[in-house]
């Protein structure tokens, strides 16, 4: 890794330092969860319905038992010694409430109904394929219109005022119902478990979002004490929040290997995702604002479906942004849910922001028609200067900044607002722009940080990487207090037996790891000092601590100017107190194995301080498209996306997360759509070649701009979350940019062309 341009010492917060595991992973020597093997491992296929809804009436494994290799074949008639979890504080409980094999009974298509266990893959598919399923047959209930059928509860929340009185006397009013479809999470690597079981003790290798929370649940699925549960993660191929729950294949992979004694893997395969491992639910919503003629907001209801699986109760929480967004003084959410013979929902990036905004900031560019107004101009007349839903002030917002800094990028000021009316290159061209934003919190962690002999550092923490890059985040802290080169520092993550860390989720991970992280390191480096000054033949020995230092992986004496590199030459015959002594020399002095020392990150929910704001990240998106109505062909051109997330530690992988988001939410908009055939229940398009997501080839040019200023009230370094903001607003930026050029107004979500063809520029 080219290290040389990267600033030393405290510089290197905010750099953009590349991920210190990239190698391992672009060399291939990086082992996900089915990467691992151990001596005696069997492997695991199961066994789906082919039915969305019904009951098992017979299930024959006579043929498949008898098939070579076979070891095991669990189903509902034999698997005992598993149990349901609950969330609880730890907030951990499994995908789906109901463990595999708990009944006969079908709830969607795809449900596992057997696992058959053999000692090769080869051998435990082709059994898998000779179990014999015979149903009672029910029709599912996959209907499209989440309102068909619903017969309550409807839940009200963010009420204030008179939203009813509010639009009705309200001079403008929009009132529109949007939709987005069921969305499947895709990570590059599926999901996939290995279990080995030795006599009292469990470790799994998972392709987990959290490696507590996995640890957590799966002892109480597995019916044994957590400490007997060890989750191993070390790399992940990305969850997008699919893997913030363990799902069946985990239970049963261990369920197998604690009856097999014998370490067991199980993969799910691309087809299987799109059923058994959580998708983004599908969502409904009616938004109706009410203005004033000049464009004040006056009301906002916004009523929304959001379905799930018969057994679950997981909200897409669409209503989330709609209380703080905008200034309003009369408002309500409600929620709607509904239950469908579908597998069960999950969080996908950016839950409820994504869909929700969508629907709230696509009524927004509506009301900007209706009023012949400036869809900018609008957002910055109802911008709000104090959160109206929980009436805290802001930790930090500066929303109104995003929309003038991008306005200025994309040269917003030269937009004319008819439909059609611009034009580059023979092609028209449409923008539209749109908010987004995301909560912001400091949850708990625990952090070791280790100054070893060897003069290398080593900081622990059971949290995981899932792509984002958790492992240079935790480096640059190290780095930042330490000075010890990059290349020095161990980074131990992916492991539950570690000190407690944060699920990587909601965005997050990096505001919970800093705290923990500085503390252990700054203890460590005290602790250093204390030694090099008590040590008996350490140069600094008799010094006060206090007066001691260290900077480039030395101990120096303060105010001496910082070490030189100069080389290993240096601490020979240089001046030791001006260029100090490499910090292992005094740990080998004092024949120590190592300094270490813990820190932790005290929640945000548990400080009065943060407490009293409203912790959010703020963001804009202005997109352009390109419209060849000759034959009717779209294009999104380019997303300038310009965030205010706090200050932004490594500015390499932080854009990476925004850019990262933009190109899933072009899927989302343009392409992405879980689609049940109506009489089986089956996910018909469970594949990469049905399934679009946004590939190189229909990306947009992408600028990402951070305003970069720090929010301290989230923690000491100003940082708040990226990974999931950048997705929401995309979708209403890009559907108003295409109403812009085409004069059609997409409001069921993926834009068809078939939509596009309704487009009167097209006879123009
Ligand atoms: Mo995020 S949906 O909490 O991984």
């Amino acid at each position: 890794m080219a290290t040389d341009t990267i600033p030393h010492g405290a510089g290197i917060i905010g750099a953009a330092v590349p991920r210190i595991d990239g190698p391992l992973k672009t060399t291939g020597t990086a082992l996900y969860a089915v990467d691992h093997n151990f001596p005696g491992l069997v492997h695991a296929v199961a066994v789906q319905s082919t039915i969305g809804s019904g009951r098992i009436r017979n299930l024959d494994i006579s043929a498949a038992e008898k098939m070579p290799g076979v070891l095991l074949v669990l189903h509902h008639g034999n698997l005992s010694g598993i149990y349901r979890t609950f969330p609880h504080e730890d907030d951990a409980s499994m995908g789906e409430a109901r463990p595999p094999f708990e009944d006969n009974t079908i709830y969607y298509w795809g449900q596992y109904v057997a696992l058959v266990v053999a000692e090769t893959l080869e051998q435990a598919t082709a059994a898998a394929g000779a179990v014999r399923v015979e149903y009672d047959v029910e029709k599912p209930d996959v209907r499209k219109d989440l309102g068909e059928g619903f017969t309550g509860p409807i839940e009200s929340s963010w009420k204030r005022g008179d939203p009813d009185q509010g639009l009705s006397q309200a001079p403008v009013v929009v009132d529109e119902t949007y939709s987005t479809p069921v969305e499947t999470h895709n990570p590059m690597e599926m999901h996939g478990s290995v279990a080995v079981w030795d006599g009292d003790n469990f470790t799994l290798y998972e392709s987990t979002q959290g490696v507590v929370r996995h640890q957590i649940s799966m002892a109480e699925t597995l019916g044994v004490p957590r400490e007997n549960v060890r989750v191993i993660s070390r790399f992940i191929g990305s969850g997008f929040g699919g893997k913030l729950s363990p799902w069946s294949q985990s239970t049963l992979a261990a369920a197998a290997a604690r009856q097999l004694k014998r370490p067991v893997k199980i993969s799910v395969d691309r087809r299987m995702m799109f059923s058994n491992v959580g998708h983004r639910p599908h969502t409904q919503q009616r938004i109706r604002l009410g203005a004033t003629a000049d464009g004040k907001l006056t009301a906002i209801r916004h009523d929304f479906f959001s379905e799930t699986s018969m057994l679950d109760d997981f909200v897409e929480h669409c209503g989330e942004q709609t209380p703080f967004l905008y200034s309003c003084p009369n408002l309500v959410v409600t929620t709607g849910m509904v239950h469908r013979n579908v597998g069960a929902p999950a969080p996908m990036r950016g839950p409820g922001a994504v869909p929700g905004l969508f629907a709230l900031e696509s009524a927004m560019d509506e009301l900007a028609i209706k009023l012949k107004m400036d869809p900018l101009e609008l957002r910055i007349k109802n911008d709000s200067e104090h959160d109206e839903g929980t009436n805290r002030p802001f930790s930090s917002r500066h929303l109104k900044e995003c929309y003038t800094t991008g306005a200025e990028k994309i040269g917003w000021k030269n937009r004319t607002p008819e439909v059609g009316s611009m034009r580059r290159d023979g092609k028209i061209i449409g923008w539209g722009l749109a908010g987004a934003s995301w909560v912001a919190a400091r949850i708990p962690c625990q952090a070791t940080v280790e100054l070893c002999p060897n003069g290398r550092v080593r900081v622990r923490c059971a949290t995981q990487d899932i792509g984002t890059g958790t492992y240079t985040i935790f480096a640059q802290i190290v780095h930042e207090k330490t000075g010890v080169p990059l290349d020095r520092i161990d980074v131990i993550l992916g492991d539950s037996s570690l000190p407690a860390g944060p699920t990587s989720g909601g965005s997050m991970a990096t505001s919970a790891i800093m705290p923990a992280t500085a503390s252990a390191a700054n203890v460590a480096v005290s602790r250093l000092m204390h030694i090099a000054a008590l040590t008996p033949g350490s140069p600094f020995h008799g010094a006060h601590p206090e007066s001691l230092t260290m900077a480039r992986g030395r101990i120096h004496v303060k105010g001496e100017g910082q070490p030189q590199l100069v080389g290993a030459a240096l601490h020979s015959g240089g001046d030791l107190m001006a260029n100090g002594v490499p910090f292992e020399e005094v740990i080998n002095l004092a024949r120590l194995s190592g300094i270490i020392a813990s820190g932790q990150t005290h929640p945000s929910f548990e400080d009065p301080k943060a407490k009293a704001y409203s912790l959010h990240s703020f963001g804009a998106h202005f997109a352009e498209v390109e419209w060849e109505p000759e034959i009717a062909r779209l294009r999104v051109s380019r997303i300038f996306s310009i965030f205010d997330c706090g200050r932004i530690i490594n500015k390499k992988a932080g854009a990476n997360q925004i850019l990262g988001a933009a190109v899933m939410g072009v899927g989302m908009t343009m392409l992405e759509e879980t689609r049940y055939e109506p009489r089986s229940g089956q996910p018909i398009n469970g594949s990469f070649a049905d399934y679009l997501v946004a590939t190189c080839a229909d990306l947009p040019d992408l600028d990402v701009t951070f305003l970069d200023y720090p929010d301290y009230i989230v923690n000491e370094y100003g940082a708040r979350g990226i990974g999931e903001i950048g997705m929401a607003g995309v979708a209403p930026a890009i559907t108003a940019a295409v109403y812009h050029a085409t004069g059609v107004r997409v409001r069921d979500l993926p834009v068809r062309i078939e939509n596009l063809l309704q487009s009167k520029i097209l006879e123009a």
